[in-house]
């Protein structure tokens, strides 16, 4: 999603905060023992008292079991206006059209997880027709779904009735009754992380790719496939390192100091296409109720894995994943590409025949 390059921010800066912050900090240490011993006291209570509670209580955390169906009668979590940097989640969302049979009656090695607007029909059939028609490559079985929240505008019911006869057709879509906008996109992305960790546990990785990527699966499931690619805590994709947070108020993902200190996010894997092992979403979920979840839906993952003490894993090769490609590509640079941003969907359609026809460097 965030796919912007990133601003050189001043090493100066935030070297100078840092130091400040270290005095205060100082200044602070003895009041702060004694408020210290307090706190000790009152989480220790707190907690046996938790723990006493209820010990069956799995560990996703209260978005979880939102989406459980038979769970519906939870109490909605306290409404707090999530303000313009974060987004209303957890909540008791539910998935309001689900009869895909992905990982109920399948249980795929990979699968393809599109978030994609609702009113977005081009895009999914160009996918249904491209990338997204490969189910077996490689000896794998690969399953696509696409996954919206609630449509809105003037238009939003005649848009529900036309997805309702869309998925008669396809069986491949995955609705929750959150508001579905760009600024929800973090929704999305933890709703998508329910849904898997509640089907497809037996599956062994996911990639979440949007809508306007071209995607080479052979290669893609060749990379899964080596003997070097953890199947564990494994998450890969165009890594951000040192992604600045973003302090002029004027530009797309602004981040005030009030809600991240940081002058960095942690590492993070671009969103516009990223693969994880299918025991990430539940372990993401565990650690999210403890993180406010920022609009900034991959940024967001990336503080998540750091709380698990996870670090996302390079490419073994930089081109495999680009976010501004030089159109059109060579031959030989298309070769080496398993997932890059197009701008179109004619775009996407002859590079895809381009790489059904075979594409390599020299010869
Ligand atoms: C859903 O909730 C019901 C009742 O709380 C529980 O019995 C069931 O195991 C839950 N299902 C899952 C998949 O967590
Ligand atoms: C995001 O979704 C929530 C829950 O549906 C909704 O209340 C909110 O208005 C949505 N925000 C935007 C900007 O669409």
């Amino acid at each position: 999603m965030h796919s912007y390059i990133p601003e050189k921010t001043s090493q100066r800066e935030s070297l100078f905060r840092r130091s400040r912050q270290r005095t205060v900090l100082m200044e602070n240490r003895r009041r702060l023992k004694k408020i210290f011993i307090g706190i000790l006291v009152g989480v220790t209570v707190t907690i046996i008292y938790l723990t006493a509670e209820d010990k069956s209580e799995p560990l996703y955390g209260p978005g979880y079991k939102k989406n459980n169906f038979t769970a519906s009668q939870t109490p909605e979590p306290k409404w707090e206006d999530p303000g313009p940097y974060h987004v209303a989640y957890p909540r008791n969302y539910r998935f309001i059209m689900d009869d895909t049979p992905t990982c109920k009656t399948t249980s795929p090695f990979l699968i393809l997880m599109v978030p994609v607007a609702p009113a977005n029909v081009a895009s999914r059939d160009t996918i249904r027709r491209t990338w997204g028609s490969e189910k077996l490559v490689l000896g794998q079985q690969i399953e696509t779904v696409f996954i919206v929240g609630l449509p809105g505008g003037k238009a939003a019911k005649q848009l529900q009735d036309e997805l309702r006869e869309e998925n008669k057709q396809h069986h491949d879509l995955i609705q929750s009754n959150f508001q579905d906008s760009y600024h929800n996109l973090t929704i999305k992305t933890m709703v998508m992380l329910e849904w898997l960790a509640e089907h497809c546990s037996k599956s062994t990785f996911i990639m979440k790719i949007d809508s306007d990527i071209l995607l080479h699966v052979k290669k893609l499931v060749s990379l899964l496939l080596d003997l070097k690619t953890p199947k564990e805590n494994y998450m890969t994709g165009l890594v951000w390192w040192h992604s600045p947070v973003l302090r002029n108020p004027f530009i797309k993902f602004y981040m005030p100091r009030d809600v991240i200190a940081e002058s960095e996010y942690p590492p993070y894997p671009l969103g516009m296409a990223y693969v994880m092992s299918l025991d990430l979403p539940k372990k993401i979920l565990s650690v999210s109720p403890q993180i406010k979840p920022i609009y900034i839906e991959d940024a967001y993952l990336g503080m998540c894995l750091k709380r698990l003490g996870i670090s996302p894993t390079d490419p073994p090769d930089e081109s495999m994943f680009q976010v501004t490609p030089q159109h059109p590509l060579s031959s030989c640079d298309l070769s080496k590409v398993i997932a890059m941003t197009t701008t179109s969907i004619s775009q996407m359609q002859v590079y895809w025949q381009r790489i059904q026809q075979g594409v390599q460097c020299g010869a």
